[in-house]
C-alpha cells in the first residue's frame, strides 16, 4: 500500500443497503492510498465500528442519538439536514485541529445537504449514488424537466435507455403518491445539484450499463466504481475483508451456511426481501405455499418484524425442505454452490450481488427501483425472469411454481446460467487490476493528491 497523502471522509445514509456499499468502496480507497474516515450517526455508530475493520469510524447526530425508529421520513430528514450540517461540519474542523485535514467529502446522494457543507469549507466533494446508473438517469431526467411528472405516456423513451414502460419506472416515479416526502428525496433534491460535485459515483460496473453511463458521462463527472460486493469473493486484493459489513438486524448466523452445505449443487431456492420491503400478508402467504408446494429445498429470509405474516405452523410443516432464518450472510449465501437461484425483490444491492455471483435471479419487485432493476435482470442482462403479478398485483403460489421450473430446470434457465457466468466475469474484471472500476477508482484518488 502507498503512503496516506489524501484523507476522504465518507458519510452514507445510515441505512442497510446504503452503508455496506460505502464501507466496501471506502476500504478500496484506503487500498489505494487514501486516509479514510468513515462517518455515522451516533445511534449506529458502535455497530459500523465493530464492522469497520481498520477503517476509522466517527460520529455525527442526525438529531436522533437514540435512534429514529417510528419518525416521519419528511421530519426525519429536515432535522438530519438542520443537526447533520452543524456536526458534520464539527467533525471536520475537529479532524483539521488534529492535523487530519479532509480533502474530500464522498457523501451519500440522499445527504444533498453535506455538498453546501463541503463548499462552505472549501472542500472538494463526491456524491456516491447507491442505485443503478439507469435509475439514477431517469431521476435526473425528470429534475432537469425532461420527463414530465405526472407520466402521461405509458411508454417512455430516455437517452442511453431502452423503451421503458411506466411500470418499469421507479415507483416514486410512476406513482409517487404514497411516499411523498421520500419521493422529493430520491426523484428531486438528490439531483438538485449534483453538477455542483467535483465527483460522481455509481455503485455499479462500465461493462453493465455502458449505454447509459456513455450517455451521462457527456455531461456529468460520472465515475463506476463497483460493484462494491466484498472482495473476497471477486477480488483477492483487499485482505482486511474478513466480512461484509453491517449488519442491522439479528446477528449473522452460520447454520445456514451448514445447511447449504448439506444440499445439492445448485438445487436451493434463495428468497430474500432486503432491509426494507413489507410484503402483503397474502403476498407472503401465497410465497410461503409456492416454495412448500414446489419440489425444490429453499433457504429464506423472513426478517422478525415480517414473521408474524407466515402462515400458522409454516415454519414446522416445512421442516424437512425449508429453513426459515430472520437474517443471513447473503454474499456468502450467494456465493455457496448449492444455491440453484435467488427468488429477490431487485434492490439494487441484491441484484448487484446476484449478477456478480452468477446467481439467476426471479424478480418480484415492491417499490422505489426494484421495477426498473427487474426490467433490466429480465429483459437486458437476461439474468433472470419476473413473476408476473395478478390484478390484485399478488404474484400467486402457481406462478411462483412455474417460475421456479423454468429457472431451476428449463431452457430459459440454462440461458440465464450461460449470462450469469459472463457477469460473474466481468463484474470481477472490473474490479481487478487495470479493470474500469479499478481505474476509476485509482484515477479518483491520483487527481485528489495532485489538486
Ligand atoms: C434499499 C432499497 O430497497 C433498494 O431498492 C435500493 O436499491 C437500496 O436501498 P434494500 O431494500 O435493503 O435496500 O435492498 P438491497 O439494496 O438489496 O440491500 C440489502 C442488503 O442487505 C444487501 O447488501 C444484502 O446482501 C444484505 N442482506 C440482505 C443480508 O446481508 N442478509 C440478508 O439476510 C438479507
Amino acid at each position: 500500500m502507498e503512503t496516506c497523502r489524501a484523507h476522504c471522509l465518507i458519510l452514507p445514509f445510515p441505512i442497510q443497503g446504503h452503508i455496506n456499499p460505502m464501507l466496501q468502496f471506502s476500504k478500496r480507497l484506503q487500498h489505494e492510498g487514501t486516509k479514510i474516515t468513515l462517518a455515522t450517526t451516533k445511534s449506529l455508530f458502535k455497530t459500523v465500528n465493530e464492522v469497520s475493520g481498520s477503517i476509522s469510524v466517527k460520529a455525527i447526530s442526525d438529531g436522533y442519538d437514540e435512534g429514529a425508529n417510528g419518525i416521519a421520513p419528511e421530519i426525519y430528514l429536515l432535522k438530519f439536514q438542520k443537526v447533520g450540517s452543524e456536526t458534520l461540519t464539527e467533525l471536520i474542523l475537529k479532524l483539521q485541529d488534529l492535523g487530519r485535514p479532509v480533502d474530500c467529502i464522498i457523501y451519500d446522494a440522499f445527504l444533498p445537504w453535506c455538498l453546501d457543507v463541503a463548499k462552505d469549507l472549501g472542500v472538494r466533494a463526491g456524491v456516491f449514488f447507491t442505485q443503478s446508473c439507469a435509475v439514477n438517469n431517469i431521476y435526473y431526467h425528470v429534475r432537469k424537466g425532461l420527463l414530465k411528472l405526472p407520466l402521461e405516456a405509458t411508454e417512455v423513451d430516455i437517452p442511453g435507455l431502452p423503451p421503458l414502460l411506466a411500470s418499469d419506472l421507479p415507483s416514486f416515479v410512476s406513482n409517487p403518491g404514497p411516499y411523498p416526502a421520500t419521493s422529493q428525496l430520491v426523484v428531486h433534491d438528490q439531483m438538485e445539484k449534483i453538477e455542483e460535485a467535483d465527483w460522481i459515483f455509481f455503485n455499479t460496473f462500465y461493462k453493465l450499463e455502458e449505454k447509459v453511463n456513455d450517455w451521462m458521462a457527456t455531461t456529468l463527472p460520472v465515475k463506476t466504481i463497483g460493484p462494491t460486493i466484498p472482495s473476497m469473493y471477486l477480488d483477492k486484493r483487499l485482505v482486511d475483508d474478513k466480512q461484509y459489513g453491517l449488519n442491522l438486524f439479528k446477528p449473522m448466523t452460520n447454520a445456514c451456511v451448514s445447511w447449504l452445505s448439506e444440499r445439492s449443487i445448485s438445487s436451493v431456492v434463495y428468497v430474500a426481501f432486503g432491509s426494507l420491503a413489507e410484503l402483503d400478508v397474502v403476498q407472503m402467504e401465497e410465497l410461503s405455499w409456492g416454495l412448500r408446494t414446489s419440489n425444490y429445498h429453499f433457504l429464506w429470509v423472513v426478517r422478525e418484524s415480517e414473521s408474524k405474516k407466515l402462515p400458522k405452523d409454516f415454519v414446522k410443516e416445512t421442516f424437512d425442505k425449508g429453513l426459515i432464518i430472520s437474517w443471513c450472510p447473503q454474499p456468502e449465501v450467494l456465493a455457496h454452490k448449492s444455491i440453484g437461484c435467488f427468488i429477490t425483490h431487485c434492490g439494487w444491492n441484491s441484484t448487484l450481488e446476484a449478477l456478480s455471483l452468477g446467481v439467476p435471479m426471479i424478480a418480484m419487485p415492491q417499490w422505489t427501483d426494484q421495477s426498473t432493476n427487474a426490467k433490466f435482470v429480465k429483459d437486458i442482462w437476461k439474468m433472470g425472469i419476473k413473476a408476473q403479478p395478478d390484478e390484485n398485483g399478488i404474484v400467486r403460489r402457481d406462478a411462483i411454481g412455474q417460475c421456479l421450473i423454468t429457472v431451476m430446470e428449463g431452457e430459459i434457465g440454462q440461458e440465464i446460467r450461460k449470462n450469469a457466468k459472463k457477469w460473474k466475469d466481468l463484474a470481477r474484471q472490473a474490479l481487478e487490476e487495470g479493470g474500469s472500476s479499478d481505474e476509476n477508482t485509482k484515477d479518483f484518488v491520483s487527481k485528489l493528491i495532485q489538486s
